[in-house]
């Protein structure tokens, strides 16, 4: 049976909540309506196919040296291997702390193209992230969190079970204890982010996950971190991690 909350009965439901175990990982396409659900599937109703599209063309278009993605990773890159994709964010040694896909990608721009670094999210980064993880659809999810990743997994569950903001909730008050339940129109998933980048239906436009990291700590009148901060890069380890074993389904539709 589906609960109905209002934010109100909500936080007074918390102030009795405990902290409750691991959960089977769901995908928020278990959450999502049958018609977002058929347009997630079908690649030519997907809009976020167009960021794909976009993503692709800039994998394979040349820079200043000659030198494209596809020099490397083949056209249209088809020699990157779907299980090296599904492990991010990985260890660096040289960085000496946590790679993100997409930092891994301006990093082959910047060291192996000579080009200059863009800002974390910027929209041809957030491009080529979804053209590459629509490369390992399918691939399950396997983040490797064990050695010198456990301090940043750790640190990225502690602020996701963290009371912030003013409304002074954490992200597993909703992911974690009332996943299934409606909040005011919207049913809460489980956070998870292996449809990340999504394509979301309201702004009708491309949201990485560092995004929607801003927007649910908006939601709770939190001050936001910005995107490619240590915050959420944490974030992101822990969240990856605990959906180990999900298919990646870039790019998820979202309203
Ligand atoms: C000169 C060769 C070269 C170019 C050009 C290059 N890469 Fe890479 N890329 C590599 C190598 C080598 C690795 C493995 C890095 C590692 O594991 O430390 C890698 C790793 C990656 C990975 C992680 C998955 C994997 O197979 O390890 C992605 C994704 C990726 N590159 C995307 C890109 C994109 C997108 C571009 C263009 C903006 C690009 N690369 C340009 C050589 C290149
Ligand atoms: C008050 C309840 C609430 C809290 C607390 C909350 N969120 Fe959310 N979150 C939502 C709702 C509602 C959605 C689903 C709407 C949507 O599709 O964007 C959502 C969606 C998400 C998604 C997208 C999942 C998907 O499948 O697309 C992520 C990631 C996320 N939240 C992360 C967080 C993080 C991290 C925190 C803690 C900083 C947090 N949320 C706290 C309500 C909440």
């Amino acid at each position: 049976m589906t609960r109905y909350l209002h934010l109100s009965a909500f936080m007074a439901a918390l102030l009795f909540a405990t902290a409750a175990g691991a959960v089977e990982p769901r995908s928020g396409y278990d959450f999502l309506p049958p018609e977002f659900q058929a347009m997630q599937d079908d690649p030519f109703e997907n809009p976020g196919m167009f960021t794909v599209d976009l993503g692709r063309e800039l994998f394979n278009a040349p820079g200043d040296d000659g030198t494209s993605c596809a020099t490397c990773h083949g056209a249209d890159g088809e020699q990157l291997r779907p299980a090296r994709i599904a492990r991010y964010p990985v260890f660096s040694p040289k960085l000496n702390g946590p790679v993100t896909l997409q930092k891994q990608i301006d990093l082959c721009r910047e060291e192996r193209m000579n080009e200059f670094p863009l800002t974390y999210d910027d929209p041809s980064l957030v491009a080529l992230e979804t053209f590459v993880r629509h490369r390992a659809r399918g691939e399950p999810v396997k983040v490797d969190v064990s050695g010198p990743m456990q301090p940043y997994y750790k640190e990225g569950e502690r602020l996701f079970r963290t009371r912030i903001g003013q409304l002074q909730m954490a992200c597993s008050h909703c992911h974690e204890q009332y996943t299934g339940a409606m909040l005011r129109d919207q049913l809460l998933n489980q956070a998870q982010t292996n449809a990340f980048p999504t394509h979301r239906l309201l702004t009708q436009d491309i949201s990485s996950l560092h995004r929607k990291l801003r927007d649910c700590f908006a939601t709770l009148r939190a001050m936001p971190f910005q995107p490619g901060s240590e915050e959420y890069i944490n974030l992101e380890v822990y969240m990856n991690a605990r959906g180990n074993g999900l298919p990646i389904e870039t790019p998820g539709i979202r309203r």
